[in-house]
């Protein structure tokens, strides 16, 4: 995927402004989780390809950025070395670009907070927070994150030099393509779930998805990006496709579907979808249901969690429907999958459920995972989780 000779190779260190064009939500103003759909304008930069994704650099919230340093005690001048150089920058600088500091304590950073601590009875107690066995770790660590380790424990002055080397370094995150270059060329469009979250009486927002959903102006800011393959591939024309994707992992079959659409590609398609209600989570409803009536899909089966009395998951529909989507995997249908890594895990245990009822594979969770694992090999079955 990378440009042509004459123009540079965009990555993570070396991305592209792309102007960020339209932002429109995909859900109702009252859906509990909101997602937003994102058009990135490319000015040819590169080449955008059907189950690729997008890499996007952003910074931190300065608002984020200011609340952590006044839970520090620490000075935003302060300078201090900025991860993989050698030139000092302003704490409040490197935290802001640089700088990973929204996240859960580690034992690491809660030994150096202890030896920061004036108070003998929180270096103690800091202490035996580090030394706590794994599980128990990750209970304490779930309730809270690095800023409250500081506002618990007042006596804590961890140095800044320290603290910019003990914090990880911002990194870029992924968004798979929701267009094909041929419905809208030169533009990525994405679906981002805004992430939100309570935590220790404050809502805490995702760094990207923050800057991307709350903080990017259409026709104004230019967010920086860069191309990433991804797992997703279309396959021939006349190959069927089973689409799993639930939530935000409708995007790359949104594009699979346009290109579908564009090329008149004769394989049918059949769309798994599904959120938490039909009324406010059916996101790109409209283009759906019209390809659901145009033919282009063979079917749509929509799975609401929480629409009734008991949760509905797209694995129930697939099971539900086993007979007709074995049928299709045996007439060698593609089999995808895209979304939240617990679903995705759901899916294909269903689908090995099914290889195991229709005599495919033993029913050995040893068999299951290799039949699983050889589809995956000959590319029959695609996912792509997060
Ligand atoms: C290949 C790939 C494709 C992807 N495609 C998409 C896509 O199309 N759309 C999309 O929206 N995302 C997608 N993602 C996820 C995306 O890359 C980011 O991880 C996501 O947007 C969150 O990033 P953030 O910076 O906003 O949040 P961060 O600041 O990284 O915060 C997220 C972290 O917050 C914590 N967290 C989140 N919710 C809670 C909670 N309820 N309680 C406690 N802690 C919580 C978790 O530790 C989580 O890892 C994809 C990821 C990959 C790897
Ligand atoms: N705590 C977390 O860190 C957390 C939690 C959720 C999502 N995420 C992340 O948020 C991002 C976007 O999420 P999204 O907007 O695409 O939606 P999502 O949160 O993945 O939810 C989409 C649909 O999947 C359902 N679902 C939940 N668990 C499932 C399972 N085990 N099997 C099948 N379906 C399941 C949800 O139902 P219900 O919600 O009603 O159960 C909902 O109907 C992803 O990056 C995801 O990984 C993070």
């Amino acid at each position: 995927m990378n440009p042509p000779d004459d123009k540079p190779a965009y990555g993570p260190k070396n991305p592209f402004p792309a102007l960020f064009l339209e932002r429109r939500p995909l859900g109702s103003a009252s859906a509990e989780k909101q997602t937003i759909h994102i058009a990135l304008g490319l000015s040819g930069a590169f080449p955008v390809e059907c189950g690729g994704t997008i890499g996007v650099v952003a910074e931190n919230d300065p608002a984020a950025v200011a609340a952590f340093l006044k839970a520090t005690r620490l000075d935003g001048n302060t300078p201090v070395i900025p991860p993989r150089s050698a030139v000092e920058m302003p704490l409040a600088e490197v935290l802001q670009g640089r700088l990973s500091f929204e996240i859960a304590p580690t034992p690491a950073l809660l030994s150096a907070a202890a030896l920061s601590a004036s108070s003998p009875t929180e270096r103690k107690a800091l202490e035996e927070k580090a030394a706590l066995p794994a599980p128990q770790f990750a209970e304490y660590a779930a309730s809270r994150h690095l800023r409250e380790i500081f506002s618990e424990n007042p006596s804590v002055e961890l140095d800044a030099a320290l603290l910019a080397k003990l914090l990880p370094p911002l990194a870029p995150r992924l968004y798979s393509l929701a267009n094909s270059p041929l419905a809208r060329p030169d533009t990525a469009e994405i679906a981002v779930a805004c992430v939100e979250y309570p935590l220790a009486g404050r809502v805490v927002r995702g760094v990207v998805s923050g800057y991307l959903c709350e903080r990017c102006t259409p026709g104004k800011s230019l967010v920086n990006v860069f191309p990433a393959k991804g797992i997703l591939r279309l396959p021939p024309p006349e190959t069927d496709l089973i689409m799993v994707g639930p939530g935000t992992g409708v995007a790359p079959f949104r594009a699979f579907l346009q290109h579908r659409e564009k090329t008149g590609a004769k394989g049918r398609n059949w769309l798994f979808y599904g959120h938490r209600h039909e009324s406010e989570d059916f996101y790109y409803r409209e283009e759906l249901r019209a390809w659901e009536q145009s033919g282009l899909l063979t079917h749509l089966s929509l799975a609401w969690s929480r629409d009734g009395a008991e949760k509905r998951y797209v694995q129930n529909l697939l099971w539900e429907n086993r007979d007709e989507v074995w049928r299709w995997f045996e007439g060698g249908a593609t089999f995808c999958v895209c979304g939240s890594r617990l679903m995705a895990r759901e899916v294909e245990g269903t689908l090995a459920r099914i290889a195991v009822e229709k005599g495919a594979c033993e029913g050995t969770p040893e068999s299951a995972s290799a039949w699983l694992k050889a589809r995956r090999a000959e590319k029959r079955l695609l996912v792509d989780a997060y």
